[in-house]
């Protein structure tokens, strides 16, 4: 098969690519190296690099030619960068993702699988998140992951377009970002260490998130593509567990062997305090569930 994997060059999207080569399938990476860079990607004869931009639907045609399936995962990820230019982030995060659905529905593609945020919860307090809850974008980077996903499931029901929205958490492993809002926060504390420094922890480092492992998002992502009723539907990628950040950072010192010693700083405006998911619907639909626990997840990240 050929897939297309737009933001392949990036973290997650660089994993699917690995995943892919491996399964014996040729892969089309569609990315615009803003953060994704050219080591990222694997040296094969299987993999054909397209450097352009999801925002221009011309490009999006190109690379949609011949393709079978398409893991969506370009977007600008950062959101206090869509924060300081919305239009980018609509032009990019939204207009990008309708450009994929058009260009795959002319192209005969049987499915798309889009990588969509549990930034779409928001603030709402009732945990754990559950798929079928109100939900709250409060970034333009929240807004667009989420009018994609309904423009995902308009495509399914108007034009029979397979599509399937998973709603990442906090994905960590190899090559992620430092910077990024959602697990950058390991290697800082991982590099603060390495370095003999106190790492910094705003507010009371009581405040949880739901960390699942890169490999575990990789397989979400090929179960969706082949589970019969997946089709139309969102689902959180996630562990279903909690971690607070003290937690975490304790749990990098145990491994690293060092005294747990943060700094504590005032909190950060619109931080959300707690996040975890239910992962129900992804057990039922995709018959997937997470298997990497948080620890051995550290230990492959520190080792990569
Ligand atoms: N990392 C997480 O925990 C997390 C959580 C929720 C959702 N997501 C989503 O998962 C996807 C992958 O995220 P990631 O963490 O791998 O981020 P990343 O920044 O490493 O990857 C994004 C990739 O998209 C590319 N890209 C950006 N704008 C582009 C454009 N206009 N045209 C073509 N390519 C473009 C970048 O160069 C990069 O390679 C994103 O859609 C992100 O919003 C990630």
């Amino acid at each position: 098969m050929r897939y297309l994997v737009t933001g392949g060059a990036g973290f997650i999207g660089s994993h699917i690519t690995e995943r892919l080569l491996a399964d014996g399938h040729q892969v089309r990476i569609l990315d615009n190296f803003s953060t994704g860079k050219h080591e990222n990607i694997p040296d094969s004869a299987d993999v054909e690099v397209i450097a352009g931009d999801v925002g221009d639907y011309d490009t999006v045609c190109a690379a949609m030619a011949q393709v079978d399936m398409v893991f969506h995962e370009a977007a600008i990820a950062s959101v206090p960068e869509t924060v300081g230019n919305p239009l980018a982030s609509e032009r990019v995060n939204y207009r990008g993702t309708v450009n994929i659905l058009e260009a795959a529905r002319h192209a005969g593609v049987q499915r798309v699988m889009f990588a969509c945020s549990a930034a779409v919860y928001g603030d709402l307090p009732e945990l754990p998140k559950r798929e079928d809850m109100p939900v709250k974008p409060m970034t333009p980077y929240a807004i667009d992951k989420l009018a994609s996903e309904h423009a995902c499931q308009a495509y399914y029901h108007l034009y029979g377009l397979e599509t399937v929205s998973l709603r990442y958490f906090n994905v960590f492993g190899p090559r992620q970002d430092p910077s990024s809002p959602y697990s950058g926060v390991i290697s800082i504390f991982s590099d603060f260490l390495n370095h003999g420094k106190q790492p910094t922890i705003y507010g009371d480092g009581e405040q949880t998130r739901d960390f699942v492992y890169v490999a575990d998002v990789v397989e979400a992502n090929i179960r969706a593509s082949t589970a019969s009723e997946a089709p139309g539907r969102s689902f959180n990628v996630a562990t279903g567990g909690t971690l607070s950040i003290n937690e975490l950072l304790k749990t990098i010192c145990d491994i690293k062997g060092q005294p747990f010693s943060p700094q504590y700083k005032p909190g950060r405006d619109g931080d959300i305090k707690h996040s975890r998911a239910d992962i129900s619907a992804a057990r039922e639909y995709l018959g997937w569930q997470p298997t990497v626990a948080f620890e051995d997840g550290l230990l492959k990240l520190f080792e990569a």
